[in-house]
């Protein structure tokens, strides 16, 4: 293997294979250019595989073509760069021709959310029909994009339409759970693989194209297509759950004066519980938690089913984004017309440029309608956030962005936000009013530089 993507793995603690020789080398199309079509992708490369990557949008792939991704994932690039110098990660525009010459396609097209909180399914009616359409063979295909519960049914019976007669296929569903910020780790070493399939035929080739997964040892969980598709939903739902769950015990500390990180340690050990997703914030966005529990509620109700859980944890993660910017009013005493807000982080996580159901937006249309002007900085997402808000102040750095203002918020915990040298901060701005909605500064040290704070359920002394 090339140094590039060694290094690249090595420091993302990634386990490389050895793909030089691999009899199970398999022609693999993958259908959509994503975070999750475009990772899959370069995975299924270091693998050994031949794979191309399809999608409709041109200027992605020529970007791609061109050695550039168009998201941010870290170590993405390096990867795609390696394997397609190496001819085996290939990228088309033509997704028609890309189905023709594989065995086996992946389907990673989007399924946003509806106005009525319906996952949109038309990517991946258009692709069912382009499958069907291009079927020259026997292909085995493959759900990656998280569908609702019974859209396998769906794909089948649209590729049977418009395949031609006697055509042979087999349709899988294997819901993928990566995060965006840890996407190839999370690829190359997944706490387990879900595998939705109804036919030998259908499991031996998907055994084949995860093959460096068994020989680690990596859990398989074989079952039926609709119930695949069900753990998707059902392990979203019940991390947002958690996440709203320890929000609102977050917010219980502030009225008691507990410290929720003490809580959250204590809670962590108990091994049925564990310390993962226990971290209070403003609230959970990205474009996967925010859709998908809506997804699952609206096949609850279709369903008849009342799933009061899980709505009560989308209440629960609305008003946290609302009571952030809340917390973030009253420090300055509920009165924000024509103040300068920094707001530091607009990423809905770190490590990533996506703004999607970011609860920065929540807070800057917020601040804006109190009359505030905001200056904002993050690493990587002022891009993104530009289309959203493009008359807003953008900075090139955090000390930038603090200059002259009149209070913080911090909003994603990057790494450099940890790290802010707090008493060139304070000298920066107008007013020493912080916020600290990720809980990822020491409240002693704030206090004795005289900082006015707040936090999310954290000692505040
Ligand atoms: C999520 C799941 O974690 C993945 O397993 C899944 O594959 C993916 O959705 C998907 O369905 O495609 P992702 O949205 O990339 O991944 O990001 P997460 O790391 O899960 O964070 C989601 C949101 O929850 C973020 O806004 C984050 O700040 C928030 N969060 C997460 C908290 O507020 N507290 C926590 O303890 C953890």
């Amino acid at each position: 293997m090339k140094k590039i993507c060694v290094m690249a793995l090595m420091l993302l603690g990634i386990v490389c294979f050895n793909t030089s020789v691999n009899a199970r080398a398999r022609n693999i199309g993958v259908i959509g250019t994503g975070y999750v079509g475009l990772t899959v992708g370069a995975c299924l490369a270091e693998f050994g595989h031949h794979v191309t990557c399809a999608d409709i949008d041109a200027t992605k792939i020529d970007m791609l073509n061109n050695g550039k991704i168009p998201i941010y994932e870290p170590g993405l690039e390096e990867m795609v760069t390696h394997w397609s110098t190496h001819s085996t990660l290939k990228f088309s525009s033509d997704p028609g021709s890309v189905i023709e010459s594989a065995d086996v396609v992946f389907i990673a097209v989007g399924t946003p959310m509806d106005e009525d909180g319906q996952a949109d399914l038309r990517a991946i009616r258009a692709v069912a029909k382009t499958i069907g359409t291009h079927l020259n063979g026997y292909k085995l295909i493959c759900t990656k994009s998280t569908v609702p519960i019974g859209t396998g049914s769906e794909i089948m019976s649209i590729i049977k339409k418009f395949a031609p007669a006697e055509s042979e296929f087999d349709v899988v569903s294997n819901p993928e759970f990566l995060k965006e910020g840890t996407a190839i780790s999370d690829f190359m070493q997944p706490d387990r693989v879900v595998i939705g399939c109804h036919t030998d035929r259908a499991r031996k080739i998907i055994d084949e194209v995860y093959w460096p997964l068994h020989e680690h040892g990596v859990p398989f969980v074989y079952t039926d297509i609709i119930t695949a598709e069900t753990i998707k939903y059902a392990c979203n739902a019940f991390l947002a759950v958690k996440i709203s769950f320890i929000n609102e015990m977050a917010n219980l500390c502030d009225a008691t004066l507990a410290d929720v990180l003490g809580v959250v340690k204590g809670m962590g050990y108990d091994s049925r519980i564990g310390h993962k997703f226990l971290r209070p914030g403003p609230g959970y966005g990205g474009s996967c938690f925010p859709k998908d529990v809506q997804a699952i509620l609206y096949k609850s109700r279709v369903a008849n089913v009342d799933l009061k859980v899980i709505s009560s944890a989308v209440k629960a993660n609305e008003l946290q984004k609302e009571l952030v910017f809340k917390k973030f009013s009253k420090l300055l005493g509920d009165n924000l017309a024509d103040k300068k807000i920094a707001v530091l982080g607009l990423a809905f996580k770190p490590n990533t440029d996506d703004i999607r159901y970011s609860p920065a937006i929540t807070f800057i249309t917020k601040a804006l309608e109190a009359g505030a002007h905001i200056r904002a900085y993050d690493p990587i997402a002022i891009d993104s956030m530009r289309k959203e808000f493009p008359c807003i102040d953008y900075h090139s750095s955090l000390y930038d962005a603090v200059q002259g203002v009149d209070g913080i918020a911090i909003l994603t915990e990057w790494d450099e936000f940890c790290t802010m040298d707090l008493a060139k901060v304070k000298d920066l701005v107008k007013t020493p009013i912080l916020l600290d909605g990720r809980n990822i500064l020491k409240v002693n040290e704030l206090q004795e530089l005289g900082f006015v704070y707040d936090n999310i359920g954290h000692a505040k002394v």
